[in-house]
C-alpha cells in the first residue's frame, strides 16, 4: 500500500457536495433535482444531425487551439453578438469553459499570487487557484448590497505587487445578477489602473431577464487587452455533456494558453467542435425560446419562495435563485440535507459557493415547469415544520 501518496494541494481541497448530491439524487427517482446547472432542453437539431454526419470522420485530435472554421465563427459571434473587436487567431478552443478557466490562471498565475473571485461565487473558482499555488482573495457579494458587485470593494482588495486577477462572472451564478454597464467600467478602470487581467466568465450570457442586458467588459473602450472572455457552448445550446467552450483575449495569453493546452487534454473533442459549428448557425429562436421558458420559470419559482418565507433578489440572468434561508433556525447545509430527506427537493447549500454563502441555498430553475411547481409544494409543506427564527 502506497503511503502519503496524494498531493497535499489534493487533499487540502474541500469535498465536493454537488457530486454527492447528484450522486443521490440519480439513485432516487422520487428527488426533484433543482441542484446542477444543467439545461433540460435538447440541443438544437443541427447539432445532432452534424454528429450523425461527422460520427466517422472526426475521429482524430484537432489542433491545441481549435477546429479553423469553429475559431473562426466564434470571432464574428464575438464581434456581432458581443461587440468585441475579435479575431479568429486569438481565440482557443477548449473543453468546456471549465477548461478556459484552468488553462487562463495556469498561464498567468504563479505561485503566491493572488486572484480576486466572487464569494458567493462559481465554486470551481477558489480551487483552481488553489491547484496553482495562488492565493484566491474574496471579494464579498452581499444580500444587504441587493448581491450587486461592489467595484469600491474590489479596489481597497487590491494587493499591489500580489494581486494578478480579477474573476468576474456575468450572468452570475449562484446570485442570478447580472452586472451593469456602470459597474463594469468602473472594474475596467481598476484592471487598467493597476496592470490586473479580468477574467470574464460569460457562460450563462444568453440567459438573461427583465431589462437587464449582458455586456462583455472587452467591448468597453480601453480594457480590451487587459480581458480574457470565456464563454461556452454548454448552457446556450444545452451542450453540458459536448464539452465544448471557448477562452479570447490578448495575443499573448492566447498563445500560452494553446501552448498549455498540448499538455492538459491536447484539444477540445473534435466532433463536438464540428457541432459547435452547426450550434452557432442556429436560429436565434432557439435560444429565445429557452430563455422565455427559463424567464417564466424563475419568476414563478421566485415568487412562491418567497410566499414560504425564502425571499431571495428578482431573477436577472442565469438559472438560478438564492434565497435566504436567514428566517429559519438552521443553517445551509442542514437545511438542503432536510429538504432532501422531507421533501425530496435536491438543491445546494450555499456554503458551496464560498464562506459568505452561509445562510442561503441555491436553487436551479433549469428543470421542467411542472418539476418546479411539484418541487415548490413539497418545499412548503417540509418548511412548516422547520422552526423559524
Ligand atoms: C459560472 C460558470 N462558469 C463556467 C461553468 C462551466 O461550464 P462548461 O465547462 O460546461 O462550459 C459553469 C458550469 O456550471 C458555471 O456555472
Amino acid at each position: 500500500m502506497l503511503r502519503d501518496i496524494i498531493s497535499k494541494r489534493e487533499s487540502e481541497l474541500p469535498p465536493s457536495v454537488i457530486g454527492n448530491l447528484l450522486k443521490t439524487a440519480a439513485e432516487n427517482k422520487n428527488i426533484i433535482s433543482l441542484g446542477p446547472g444543467e439545461p433540460d432542453f435538447l440541443p438544437p437539431s443541427g447539432v445532432i444531425a452534424s454528429l450523425k454526419r461527422n460520427a466517422s470522420k472526426a475521429t482524430h485530435y484537432a489542433p491545441p487551439e481549435g477546429v479553423k472554421a469553429l475559431r473562426a465563427a466564434v470571432a464574428k459571434k464575438l464581434r456581432s453578438e458581443n461587440s468585441i473587436r475579435a479575431d479568429a487567431d486569438n481565440v482557443i478552443i477548449t473543453n468546456g469553459s471549465n477548461e478556459s478557466i484552468m488553462i487562463a490562471l495556469m498561464c498567468t498565475i504563479d505561485p503566491g499570487e493572488e486572484v480576486l473571485v466572487p464569494d458567493p461565487g462559481f465554486m470551481d473558482y477558489r480551487p483552481v487557484v488553489e491547484i496553482l499555488n495562488g492565493f484566491p482573495a474574496p471579494y464579498r457579494i452581499s444580500e444587504d448590497e441587493n448581491f450587486e458587485v461592489n467595484p469600491g470593494m474590489i479596489k481597497e482588495a487590491v494587493n499591489p505587487g500580489k494581486t494578478k486577477a480579477i474573476i468576474l462572472n456575468t450572468p452570475a451564478n449562484p446570485t442570478g445578477k447580472v452586472l451593469k454597464k456602470k459597474t463594469l467600467e468602473e472594474l475596467a478602470d481598476i484592471a487598467v489602473d493597476n496592470n490586473l487581467l479580468i477574467i470574464s466568465d460569460e457562460a450563462y450570457e444568453k440567459f438573461v431577464y427583465g431589462k437587464s442586458k449582458h455586456i462583455s467588459i472587452a467591448s468597453l473602450n480601453g480594457v480590451q487587452e487587459n480581458v480574457v472572455t470565456l464563454q461556452s457552448f454548454s448552457k446556450t445550446y444545452a451542450m453540458t455533456g459536448f464539452r465544448v467552450g471557448y477562452s479570447y483575449g490578448p495575443g499573448k495569453i492566447i498563445e500560452a494558453m494553446k501552448k498549455v493546452h498540448v499538455y492538459t487534454s491536447i484539444s477540445a473533442p473534435t466532433l463536438s467542435q464540428m457541432a459547435a459549428i452547426e450550434a452557432l448557425k442556429t436560429k436565434k429562436s432557439y435560444i429565445e425560446k429557452a430563455r422565455r421558458d427559463y424567464e417564466k420559470r424563475g419568476s414563478f419559482l421566485h415568487q412562491r419562495l418567497g410566499e414560504m418565507g425564502l425571499g431571495c433578489v428578482v431573477p436577472e440572468g442565469a438559472f438560478y435563485l438564492f434565497p435566504s434561508i436567514k428566517n429559519f433556525k438552521l443553517g445551509s447545509e442542514k437545511f438542503a440535507q432536510l429538504m432532501m430527506d422531507k421533501a425530496k427537493v435536491a438543491m445546494l447549500p450555499g456554503t458551496e459557493f464560498g464562506r459568505y454563502g452561509e445562510g442561503f441555498v441555491r436553487l436551479s430553475y433549469a428543470t421542467a415547469y411542472e418539476k418546479i411547481i411539484e418541487a415548490a409544494d413539497r418545499m412548503e409543506k417540509a418548511a412548516k415544520n422547520i422552526s423559524r427564527l
